[in-house]
């Protein structure tokens, strides 16, 4: 099997790709079409800096084939805000002051959002359950996990 034009679905948009067998999703989505929020750091499914939503659940993009993603919907951090708008849970992120270096924050936000689509008002618990597979070399945590329980509360009340 050799080259192909695959077509992804990143953030709602059609994009047709020529991707190898070998390719890895991360690749297709920073080098081949400019997203570059999804950061790439250990290359090995244990930092959790690419995580990326696949039909709504966080997936690692490094250790993703590109083809096995093909047709499927999306999401990267660039597709999180509405315009300049910020979306809720990024907004939690900056005001709880959880970003620092910021690498791990990408990927923090779409597992914050594939928990909060799927279980709105989590319990601290669950929230440090959902990001057990993003690691952040600077902050700690308290301040990531009080922004994801703020965001939910601030999404609950239809913010
Ligand atoms: S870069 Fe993918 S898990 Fe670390
Ligand atoms: S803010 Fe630096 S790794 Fe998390």
């Amino acid at each position: 099997m050799g080259k192909e034009i695959a077509s992804f679905i990143v953030n709602g948009n059609e994009y047709d790709v020529i991707i190898e067998p070998h390719m890895l999703l991360i690749d297709v989505l920073r080098d081949k079409l400019g997203f570059t929020g999804t950061k790439y750091a250990c290359g090995a499914g244990d930092c959790g800096s690419c995580t990326v939503l696949i039909d709504g659940k966080p997936s690692f993009s490094c250790l993703t084939l590109a083809v096995t993603a093909k047709g499927k919907n999306i999401l990267t951090i660039e597709g999180m805000a509405d315009g300049t708008t910020l979306h809720p849970i990024q907004q939690a992120f900056v005001a709880s002051g959880a970003v620092q270096c910021g690498f791990c924050t990408p990927g923090m936000v779409l597992s914050a959002k594939a928990l909060l689509d799927d279980n709105p008002e989590p319990t601290r618990d669950e929230v440090k359950t959902a990001l057990a597979g993003n690691l952040c070399r600077c902050t700690g945590y308290v301040k990531i996990v009080d922004a994801v329980e703020a965001s939910a509360d601030t999404m609950r009340k239809g913010g």
